[in-house]
């Protein structure tokens, strides 16, 4: 066991369906307070008044006005109504807005709070205070707004809709994940936060599913309430440091915010604290447990990216640095304003959690199926390697170079923690690598074949080229393009060099409204009869490629060859790859088109020839329904141009849909 230091808070809790009807009184009595102030939430006031009949004649005052974040006026207007009726001790009733008003009183006047929660806030048993001055929120730690008796009554909070129960209710949720990587962090509060997480996950969906589920509304307050306990001694970590900018500065919604914020928080940090991140995912039951809270959330009908809930993209750059100097000295991964705003902006598009960090890869790794020598100090030793090599990073000055290369290591780390590698291995690895180097030149591309035997080149397009309605669909580029190929005439030949049978090709150029796109850069490349692509061939040949300009009615024609299927370049280190694997070298057969109008996204694409054997395994992972196309075969004979083939030929139509251009990519920086 680590040396730990932890604080044990003080604080009776009664806890049980009816407790605020039955037991307020008494329980207010035996703390010997005689002139209390009332503090209810607007639309709890009459809920209010009706528990504390049994003690009306120690209520001195009443306090309505409170706000969601406690801005500064109303903290003011509270503690002024205090003085006036001279209380000696505060009563909330209501949520986390409730609380924190009366903690506000207790922070300056020092009056004993007594707490009678009704929503799962937890910060009824938390010495945490905060307000709102203007758009900053600010908070603090202060025994003194610690509450020092709470009444816990699921019945009251039986009456908070749907929606609200499941924010209120992930908001404590944020509590005991949080708690795992705050400055405070110890394995008792680890304990009960995990405890928490395991309530509240079982719970939430229970009480979304049946409000009147009186059994699920009171687990649910009690992991709310043991949540809070984990929060109280833990203090704030990245998480809370984050939705208090985004609720004090922006005005988001309090537990809309953390519900949305949370799981990107998890996969952010989990990969600098492995052994958190194995007991979230051990109390969720999941071993993606980043994941696993999106999906709760989404399970719940919360919205799962900020932009949902107002905040602008414009505002990511700013809410980072603002939160850059709140973030705790010992988070367990590097989290400067780079970092930051890549996590903001993952969560602002509601990307999937794992996108900010490395969630998917940390939780096989963290829960393995054997015992590996990742005890805590191991995972501690790993996750020191990540946090610096992650910090080394953080003089980078281009944002995006930053983003880029920090993801990079967390999901090279996770993946050689997730499969533990070995030395041999990742020196294996090398081998590869410097192999794939040697083989590569201006005519060989063997980086270009490896990201395209791993789906990394179809994945690329699929996150930069997204189906819009109607266009035709791109698919991988590959390595066989050359830029100074031969124009032809609307009409011409391709073929050039390239043997095989002679195709007609035929289509039209638009755009998705239907408009005819004339001139439109047409460039095509094939392979030959035998499989293989003029460059392949030593002797320097041009054929199978050429390029041409669409019609004024956005109609083209040419001739080409049929292209056949063939096999990648397989006698380098991807070949030996795809051996290991048990996998073919085959492409089904194709003609590349990459078409460029001005205005319009530029199109790189395939037709696939229908009926070919290879179609459902292609080699590079390129085959797209829509991209599959007949290439009719007919006897010799005139050609739809005029044109006599003696020969059997073949013919295939393509109609090209274009997008328009879509705001320019952004520029890396490196
Ligand atoms: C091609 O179709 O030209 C190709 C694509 C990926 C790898 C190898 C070849
Ligand atoms: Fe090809």
């Amino acid at each position: 066991m680590e040396p730990f230091a932890c604080d044990t808070l003080p604080g009776r809790v009664v806890f049980g369906a009816g407790a605020a009807r039955t037991a307020l009184a008494d329980e207010v009595a035996r703390l010997g307070v005689s002139r209390i102030l009332l503090i209810a939430a607007g639309g709890g006031e009459s809920v209010a008044r009706d528990l504390t009949a049994p003690l009306a004649d120690r209520i001195a005052g009443t306090f309505t006005g409170v706000q969601p974040h406690v801005p500064v006026e109303v903290a003011d207007a509270a503690r002024k109504q205090a003085a006036e009726v001279a209380a000696d001790a505060v009563l909330s009733v209501g949520g986390g807005s409730a609380t924190g008003t009366a903690k506000a009183v207790a922070l300056t006047t020092g009056l004993p709070v007594i707490a009678v929660p009704t929503t799962y806030a937890g910060s009824e048993v938390t010495p945490v205070w905060g307000l709102t001055e203007g758009e900053r929120k600010t908070t603090g730690v202060d025994a003194v707004v610690l509450p020092r008796l709470v009444i816990y009554d699921p019945e009251l909070t039986a009456s908070l809709p749907g929606p609200l129960s499941a924010a209120s209710g992930l908001n404590a949720m944020a509590h005991c994940v949080d708690a795992f990587w705050a400055p405070g962090r110890n394995p008792v509060s680890a304990l009960a936060a995990a405890e928490a997480i395991r309530v509240l996950a079982a719970a939430l969906p229970a009480v979304s599913r049946d409000g009147t589920n009186l059994d699920a509304r009171s687990d649910l307050l009690y992991g709310a309430y043991l949540a809070g306990t984990a929060f109280a001694v833990t203090g704030s970590g990245l998480h809370h440091k984050i939705c208090h900018v985004l609720g004090g500065r922006y005005g988001l919604p309090h537990a809309q915010t953390h519900a949305i914020m949370l799981p990107y928080v998890l996969a952010f940090n989990a990969p600098g604290a492995p052994e958190a991140a194995r007991q979230i995912g051990q109390a969720l039951g999941s071993e993606d447990p980043a994941a696993a809270l999106q999906a709760l959330a989404a399970q719940l009908g919360l919205p799962l990216g900020l932009r949902d809930i107002g905040l602008r993209e414009a505002d990511l750059a700013e809410a980072a640095q603002l939160i850059e100097p709140a973030v705790p000295a010992d988070n367990p991964v590097p989290a400067g304003a780079g970092a930051l705003q890549s996590l903001l902006r993952h969560a602002w598009a509601g990307d999937p959690a794992a996108t900010a960090g490395a969630a998917a890869e940390v939780a096989p790794g963290t829960v393995p199926a054997e015992p590996v020598p990742a005890g805590a100090a191991q995972g501690a030793r790993e996750a020191a390697v990540t946090a610096e090599v992650l910090a080394s990073f953080g003089g980078a000055d281009a944002p995006r170079y930053l983003e880029i290369m920090q993801s990079l290591v967390r999901h090279l780390h996770a993946f050689a923690r997730d499969v533990r590698l070995t030395e041999p291995e990742w020196q294996q690895g090398i081998d590869f690598l410097t192999r794939s180097g040697h083989i590569t030149d201006d005519r060989r591309q063997e980086f270009i074949l490896l990201s395209d035997v791993l789906g990394l080149s179809m994945l690329t397009v699929a996150i930069n080229a997204p189906a819009s309605a109607g266009a035709t669909e791109s698919t991988v580029f590959g390595p066989f393009f050359v830029a100074d190929a031969p124009e032809v005439p609307l009409g011409g030949d391709i073929a050039g060099a390239a043997k095989g049978r002679p195709c007609y090709v035929s289509g039209t150029v638009r755009g998705t409204a239907g408009e005819p796109l004339p001139g439109a850069r047409i460039e095509v490349w094939e392979s030959d009869e035998d499989g293989f692509y003029d460059v392949q061939y030593p002797d320097g040949r041009t054929g199978g490629r050429g390029w041409l300009r669409s019609a004024p009615d956005g109609g083209y024609w040419f001739w080409s060859v049929r292209p056949a299927p063939y096999p990648i370049p397989d006698d380098g280190p991807v070949g030996e790859l795809l051996t290991a694997a048990g996998r073919g070298p085959m492409r089904p057969a194709h003609l590349h088109f990459k078409v460029d109008v001005p205005g319009y996204r530029t199109l790189i694409t395939h037709i696939f020839a229908a009926g070919d054997q290879y179609l459902d395994r292609d080699a590079v992972f390129g085959v797209k329904d829509s991209l599959i196309t007949d290439f009719a075969e007919h006897p010799p004979g005139p050609a739809p141009d005029g044109r006599l083939i003696n020969a059997p030929w073949t013919s295939v139509t393509f109609d090209i849909v274009l997008a328009s251009l879509p705001p320019a990519p952004q520029d890396p920086g490196i």
